[in-house]
């Protein structure tokens, strides 16, 4: 499935992502600018990424774990996730990812 980046430099960036592989891996091995520190044992919070509205009410809820991490993202904001947290689902084919140009 692919996910749609859009990189804090405003460019946009196609990644294909094989089923499983979680947002942060996708987007750290493609150099969008997802960093992903703790290699997504939930312990940064530079996997933090924006989620397009639409595609937000698709996944699953965030645990509180996910919750308090997200806290520490210096750009939270209403639809934002751990990258790490959101594994890639055929259903989540053509999800709209933004970068924050800071953690
Ligand atoms: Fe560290 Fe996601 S990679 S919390």
């Amino acid at each position: 499935p692919d996910i749609i980046f859009t990189r804090a430099d405003g460019v946009k960036e196609t990644v294909e992502a094989d089923i499983g592989v979680s947002i942060m891996e996708a987007g750290r091995d493609a150099g969008v600018g997802v960093e992903g520190t703790c290699g997504g044992c939930l312990s940064c919070a530079t996997c933090h990424v924006i989620v397009a509205d639409s595609w937000f009410t698709e996944l699953e809820p965030m645990t509180e774990d996910e919750d308090d991490m997200l806290d520490m993202a210096e750009e939270r904001c209403a639809t934002s996730r751990l990258g790490c947290q959101i594994a890639m689902t055929e259903a989540l084919d053509g999800i709209e990812i933004t970068v924050p140009e800071n953690f």
